[in-house]
Formats: structure tokens, sequence, C-alpha cells
């Protein structure tokens, strides 16, 4: 996903635009550029690869002006290229775009600005903005894009100067998030508000289908029709420490690390004595004793912690839950009324799928409670009720921290919802309380075992291996699949997750010599299942390394390897075997000199489809 920013005021901007891109660089990108108005005219920088490089560029060539806009590129149209990034000029380079999303009817919007004699430098969808904000230009640049943004499909947020208005920057969104920053004689534009921190905490969200026109001085916002908007200024509640890894090496691991604490918050914050108490369900609370079923929306990691979270309230709740890929889940025609309740879950609040799932459910009349960990996100705004996941900021591409909150949020709700239809009464509620307020201990438990996994995973079998399974039954099926994301995503190894029963159905025709196999057989109602399993994988050369409870020697038996964690109820478990796998991930990323923070082909949050 792109990353945009933007500055208007007395100071030079060029180092407030290359900070604030620097604090984006989590989102992940293969390109980035800036480019300022002053003296009539537009100065510009761009680069493929790191902001590391355009800084070092515009070492040798700095660029004027109190007004600029920036972008880190994630390439969808045209490859990371210096002609392909951002921003890009109308033919006469009097107007400059930085663009976050997709311009779904480019095509037809390119040909028809070819026609008229429009010299294209670039593959993008983008650049057909500046050209249209150009050919809809009478004197007034916030006119002219909205003028032209009339003519356009698709989501997008941008950030937009012209040679002829200095000091003026506009912004509009429309899906894509955008925030404006209210400084003193100066205004900010930003993706999310990492970057405006270091200057305020006066924010204002745009809104879809909203533009702004600022000035170091004004601040004006109005609709694509025209209508004025009233400034809705609200505190940005973000800690910008999080932007900074506390003397971790990765945001990754600083944010392993940090899950006993986010989990201990969370309980704090969702529970009073021996009962829980969610306080942002909003109108939902009254309706969860008559919900007839639960419809879980999310993609990657969230998808996951949406899987366990079934398992959770059928087994807790007994009502009737499912779970789809949110890109799967708009596109099926699915059944939904106002007995369902619909649960977002997502780490950013803005990935474009499970928004569009969002607005979907809300069509159809169902209630939406999103489990969220960016305040002022797009799905939080859209959402009837919330469950913050409270978690911080999550730098790292790889969602860690995230999900273990978000099964933490998932699994209070589900005892909230047994509570309130009668199915736990109080003592039972309270039981499950003391053991959940035993996991923030089992997790550090787990995490403080790095060093044993590291050694396990700089091992060759598994740092050099080529292809890899992970496998697990009931509550920790969802976990395998979690931990074979994990390792696929950081370290570029084929792997796979796989429901442990399903390996004879075909899986199993992939183990052969020294294929790793890792298996989450903690104790429970179905370790020996995954006993007989592993068996299975053994008499066929795979290599095993089991994720097992502390102190179970049989599994170290018949184990090449084994990571312990300590005992707990199977319904939390995904919770205690996570952190070790998100560290052996993380270790064979490391051995592979991976960058672990910000893997390829990867952005932080999916904005566009
Ligand atoms: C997980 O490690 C990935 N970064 C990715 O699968 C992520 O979980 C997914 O894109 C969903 O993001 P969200 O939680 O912000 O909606």
């Amino acid at each position: 996903m792109c990353g945009i920013v933007g500055f208007t005021g007395e100071d030079t901007a060029l180092p407030i635009l290359l900070d604030g891109l620097r604090r984006l660089e989590y989102r992940g990108y293969d390109s980035a550029g800036v480019a300022t108005a002053a003296s009539g005219a537009l100065h510009t920088c761009k680069n493929p690869g790191k902001i590391a490089a355009l800084t070092a560029k515009t070492e040798t060539q700095p660029l004027p002006g109190g007004t600029g806009i920036g972008h880190t590129r994630w390439a969808t149209h045209g490859g990371p290229t210096e002609a392909n990034a951002h921003p890009h000029f109308d033919g006469d380079c009097g107007i400059a775009v930085v663009h976050n999303g997709i311009i779904e009817n480019y095509r037809e919007l390119r040909a028809a600005l070819l026609a008229e004699g429009v010299c294209f430098r670039s593959e993008t969808d983008s650049e057909v903005l500046p050209h249209l904000f150009r050919k809809h230009y009478r004197g007034r640049l916030l006119d002219a894009v909205r003028a032209a943004l009339d003519e356009v499909q698709g989501a997008y947020a941008l950030a937009v100067i012209c040679a002829d208005e200095p000091g003026v920057l506009v912004g509009a969104r429309q899906g894509s998030p955008l925030v404006v920053g209210i400084g003193d004689g100066a205004h900010y534009l930003a993706s999310d508000v990492q970057p405006l921190l270091p200057h305020t905490r006066q924010v204002i969200y745009l809104g879809t289908g909203e533009l702004c026109e600022l000035t170091p001085d004004t601040c004006h916002l109005e609709t694509l029709a025209g209508g004025v908007v009233p400034l809705r200024i609200e505190t940005a509640g973000q800690d910008e420490a999080a932007a900074d890894k506390a003397g971790y090496p990765h945001f990754m691991l600083k944010e392993i690390h940090q899950q006993p604490a986010v989990l201990e918050r969370l309980l704090g914050a969702y529970t009073q004595d021996d009962r829980v108490v969610l306080p942002e369900l909003g109108g939902i609370a009254e309706a969860l004793p008559a919900i007839r079923r639960i419809q879980i929306v999310a993609c990657g990691t969230a998808w996951h912690a949406g899987l366990i979270g079934k398992y959770l309230i059928e087994t807790f709740a007994r009502v009737p839950v499912e779970v789809d890929v949110a890109s799967e889940f708009r596109y099926r025609n699915p059944v939904l009324d106002s007995d369902t309740l619909v649960i977002p879950v997502s780490q950013s609040g803005e990935t474009a799928d499970t928004l569009e799932a969002v607005r979907l459910a809300k069509a159809a009349g169902a209630m939406v409670l999103g489990v969220i960990n960016v305040p002022g996100s797009s799905i939080a705004r859209e959402a009837d009720g919330l469950l913050y996941l409270q978690a911080g900021p999550e730098i790292g591409v790889a969602s860690t921290k995230a999900y273990t909150a978000q099964i933490m949020v998932l699994a209070l709700f589900a005892l909230q919802v047994a509570a309130l239809r009668g199915m736990m009464d109080a003592k039972a509620v309270a039981q499950h309380l003391v053991e959940m307020r035993g996991l923030p201990g089992k997790v550090q438990w787990a995490i403080d075992r790095a060093p044993a996994i590291e050694a396990i995973a700089r091992l060759p079998r598994y740092a050099q291996a080529r292809n890899a399974m992970f496998i697990g039954r009931g509550f920790n099926f969802p976990s395998a699949l979690e931990g074979a994301l994990k390792l696929k995503e950081i370290s570029y190894i084929h792997v796979e997750g796989y429901a442990a029963g399903e390996m004879k159905h075909g899986p199993i025709a992939l183990v052969t010599d020294g294929i790793p196999v890792v298996c989450i057989a903690t104790q429970g109602p179905v370790y020996d299942k995954l006993a007989s399993n592993i068996q299975e994988i053994r008499a066929r050369n795979g290599h095993v390394l089991s994720i097992a409870t502390e102190g179970d020697a049989e599994i170290a038996e018949v184990s090449d390897d084994v990571i312990h964690v300590p005992p707990c109820t199977d319904a939390f478990s995904p919770l205690v075997v996570a952190s070790p796998l998100q560290l052996f991930a993380y270790y064979v990323a490391l051995a592979l000199g991976r960058d672990v923070d910000q893997p390829r082909n990867l952005a932080k949050s999916v904005t566009v489809e």
C-alpha cells in the first residue's frame, strides 16, 4: 500500500517530507519521491528503492520551498522505476500529484487524454490525475481537482500542489485513508497519523468523498459536490514511540516481545473483578442475546484469528459462526439479515476487502462489531460497535501482537456472549478469567526461550529448506495456518499449513526425505491424533519439529526437535503457541538475510483490492 505526506508552512518542506516518508516505511514500498513548489515552479526528486537513497539524492539536488508532497509507492500498475515513482506531473510540470489507491477507469481516461495530445511519462494509472487536473484548471487548484475527480472511478487518497498557487496543498479522499494535521502556521497531510505526531496531535480524518485545501494558515474542507464540511478536529491518540525500535533490531521482534503487556492491557481494559466488561459494544450489547448467527470476515493473519474466534464462540456460547476471507465474502452474495452479527477483524482497519465487506453487511441490515487496532480507521468509523485491540501501532508487516490481541479479544467476547445468553454462569466465567489472567505470563515464558528457538531455526534442516509444512488440529489448526503464513511471508520459503487430519487426503504425498513438518501437538483432546500424524511423517523421513507442552517426554521421543510451551487450557493454547511460531519464522528469515520488517512484495495494510 502506498504512503502519502504533504506539508505547507514557513519551514522548508523537504526534511519534513522525508521524515514523514520514513515514518510510513512500515507500509511496504518499492520506490519513493518528493516534489516542492517554489518561485513559480515545481521541483522534484524520485528514486526506485529505499527512502535512504532518495534522501541521499536530494542532498546533491536540494528542493526549495515551503510547500510539498511525498510518496512511497507499492507498485500496482508498472514496475518500480523512476518514471513510475510518484509524484506525477501534467505536461507543463505545473501540477504534481501523489496517489494511493487504484483508478479503475484509467484506461479510458488515458485513451481520451492521448487523443487530446497528452504525452504520458509512466505506465501508471495515477498519471492520468495531473493531466486531468490541468485540463480542468481555471485558476483554483481545488476546483480543478473536484471537477476532474468527477471523471474518476476507483479508490484514492491524493495530495496535489501547483506551481501557480504557492502555499496551497490540496488533498482528496475516496476510500484510501488521508489525515490532515493542524499545525501552528502550518498544515500537514498523511496517509495515517504517524508522520504527523512529531508536529501535531490535532488531526482531521478526511471522510470518503471529501477534499481539503490547506495553506500555512487556513484549512478548508468540502465535499466532491462542493458543499462545505465542518472541521472535525480530533486529538490523535497513537503513541509516537511506536515509530521507534526501542533497541530491538527489528519492529517485528519488538512487537513479539510486547505481546504479554498487550494481553495484560486487554484483560485490564475488558474485565472487572470476575466479569467481562466490553464498553464499546454500542447497541450491539442489547442485541447479543437474540443474535442467530455470527459472520466473521477478515484477511490473512486476521482471518486466522477469526477462525480461532469461531472455535471460541461456538465452544463457549453455542452460537453458529461462519468465517470468510473478506475477498471471497464480498463477492459470494452471502446470506445476511438483521439477525446476523458481522465481525470484521482487522489490525489496520483499512483493508479494502474487509472494509467493503463491512459496507455489504450494513447494506443488508446486519450489525457490525469491529475488532480493530487503529482508532479512527475506516472500519472503526463505520462499525456499529468496537472491540479495540489496544495493541499500539504495529509497524512490522508480519502481524504478531495484533494477532494474539485479536484472539484475546475474541475469547473475551465469546465469554460475554455465553454469559448474556445464559450458556455460562458467572462462576464459569470467573474460572475462565482466572485461567486467562495467567496467559500473559505463559506467553512471556515461551518468549523467554527465544535463544533455544533461534538455535533450532538456524539449523540447515529449517533455514535451508525449500519447502515446509505446518499441521495442527482443533483450536490449533488455525495456529498451523498462521505459523505457515509467518514463515512464508518473511523467509520466502514455500510453506503450507494444513489441518492434520487432512494429511492422508493428499498433503502427505509431499512428505519425503528431510521436509520439515512443524506439528502443533500441545496437550489436549486431539493430542493422540497429532501423535499418530507425527509417526506417519517420521515413517516417511520427514523432519518433525513439535510444539509440545513442557514436560511431554513422549513427543520428544518421536520428534527431531521440540519447542516447549507451558501447559494451558486447550481453548487458549493458540495464544501460547503463537510467539514460538513467530520467533521461529523470525530467526529463519534472519538466517536467510531477509528484510524482516518489510518483506518483498508485501504492504502493511492492503488498501487496494
Ligand atoms: C499478516 O502477517 C500479513 N501482514 C497480512 O496477512 C495481514 O494480516 C492482512 O493483510 C490483514 O491486515 P489487517 O489486519 O490490517 O486487515
